[in-house]
């Protein structure tokens, strides 16, 4: 499971910790950026949340890693990344029965963070992330893996970020107690180059693995 404030680089890392074990990763954002591109009433009841940097209620989120962890492909083991992000939320996971291995918490600190977001630009059709400095496309404007055209997050707006990270340190952070209490909480500092960030993170995860 990643942890970590908005935009420490948590999609980063799972996108290539997922590859490298071919296991899944699953979003709970990327699940209700879906659901609000496809206007279902899920993405209707979740956007005007996210717009506001606001957490989408406990229920809903709950209701849609059930959902989404009964799959065949979470079988084989699968990466977290945004859930859980409240208390009530890791307590919904335990008392689903599941146990995480690993939680790697992404430390960067604030003031960077408002920084890297302006320049983040993700896919329209495949999600992925980008970043006009640290990340870019090979070609402008285009996603590297499908081609699809970028696009600017709504809540990557200065002031939403504010409150995302007020959100995080307010609600997500406890967590870090949380896994550290049941002694499967590793920090890794989110370094200046994505690559540093993975060499850390891959580290963490083999230690893990003995
Ligand atoms: P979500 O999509 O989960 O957003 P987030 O946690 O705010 O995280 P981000 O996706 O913004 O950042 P990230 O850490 O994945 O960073 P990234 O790798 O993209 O959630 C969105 C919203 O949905 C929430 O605000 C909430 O409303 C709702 N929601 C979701 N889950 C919920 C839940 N469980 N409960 C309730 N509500 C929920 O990197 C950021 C940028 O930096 C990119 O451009 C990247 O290329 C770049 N970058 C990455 N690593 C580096 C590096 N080492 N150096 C330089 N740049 C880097």
């Amino acid at each position: 499971m990643f942890l970590g404030a908005p935009g420490a680089g948590k999609g980063t890392q799972a996108e290539i910790v997922c590859e490298k074990y071919s296991i899944p990763t699953i979003s709970t954002g990327a699940l209700l950026r879906e659901a609000m591109a496809e206007g279902t009433e899920l993405g209707k009841a979740a956007k005007s949340y996210i717009e506001a940097g606001n957490l989408v209620p406990d229920s809903v989120v709950i209701g849609i890693i059930d959902e989404r962890l009964k799959k065949d492909d979470c079988k084989g083991g699968f990466i977290l990344d945004g859930f859980p992000r409240t208390v009530p939320q890791a307590e919904a996971l335990d008392a689903m029965g599941v146990e995480m291995d690993l939680v790697i918490s992404i430390e960067v600190p604030d003031e960077k963070i408002i920084a890297r977001m302006s320049g983040r630009r993700l896919c329209k059709d495949c999600g992925t992330s980008y970043h006009l400095i640290y990340n870019p496309t090979k070609e402008e404007g285009k996603c590297d893996k499908c081609g699809g055209e970028l696009y600017i997050r709504k809540d990557d707006a200065p002031e939403v970020v504010k409150s995302r990270l007020e959100v995080y340190h307010t609600q997500t952070e406890p967590l870090k107690d949380y896994y550290e209490a049941k002694g499967k909480l590793v920090i890794v500092e989110g370094q200046e180059k994505v690559e540093d960030t993975t060499a850390l993170t891959l580290a963490a995860i083999e230690k893990s693995r003995g």
